[in-house]
Order: C-alpha cells, then structure tokens, then sequence
C-alpha cells in the first residue's frame, strides 16, 4: 500500500510504500534535505518537523534518535534518514540558513530597516 507524503512548505506530494524513509521520500520528491552522513544518523543535518497530529503515520523514534535530538523530539523535530513512514504524512522541511538570513536581509531592505544591505 502506497502512502502519501507532503512536504511543507512548498506542498511537494509524493507517494511512498510503507517503511520508506522520509529521507527517502524526499530524494524521491525532489525535496531537497541536506544531509553529509548519507543517512547515518552521523551529520544531524537532516532534521524536519512532524507535527503532533502526523505522528501515528510514522514509527516513533528509536532510543538512539532520542539521544543524539534531546529535548528537539518534544518539539516534533525527527531526524528524516531515521523516520520511517507508516501512513500519510505531512512534513515540514526547516529552510536553509542561509536562504532564510538572505531572505530576511531582502525583507528588512524591502521595509528600509537595512541600512548595510549591499
Ligand atoms: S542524514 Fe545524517 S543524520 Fe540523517
């Protein structure tokens, strides 16, 4: 049985079989989640947010996962390379640092808050 799975904020869907990573499903979506361990759980990097009324349609973390997230699993934070997709799922993918401090220098400019923006 296939499972769809959403990616927030742009609302990429893709369908899934059960136990595919969200990891997975996003290489699969084209979503990009950026990760340097491929899937290791070495990197951290690959942190998404599922919201408290998705978590029945995913596994819930295993010890290892709680240990290297801390008190971020109380947020809904999950690592994707560990999260293992057992139903529909919505995820949100956090934006890149880098994009969203671009993003709020551009806004700030917009406003003319920015008196250093270049
Ligand atoms: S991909 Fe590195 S921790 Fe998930």
């Amino acid at each position: 049985m296939d499972f769809e799975v959403t990616f927030q904020p742009e609302g990429t869907k893709v369908k899934v079989r059960r136990n595919t990573s969200v990891l997975e499903a996003a290489r699969r979506a084209g979503v990009r989640i950026p990760t340097r361990c491929g899937g290791k759980m070495g990197c951290l990097m690959c942190k998404v947010q599922i919201q408290d009324e998705e978590r029945n349609s995913c596994l819930p973390p295993k010890e290892a996962e709680r240990r290297k997230l801390g008190s971020l699993i109380d947020s809904g934070i999950r690592l994707s390379c560990q999260t293992v997709i057992t139903g529909d799922l919505t995820v949100i993918v956090p934006e890149d640092p880098l994009k969203a401090a671009v993003r709020k220098k551009l806004e700030a400019a917009r406003k003319g808050q920015a008196d250093d923006f270049i």
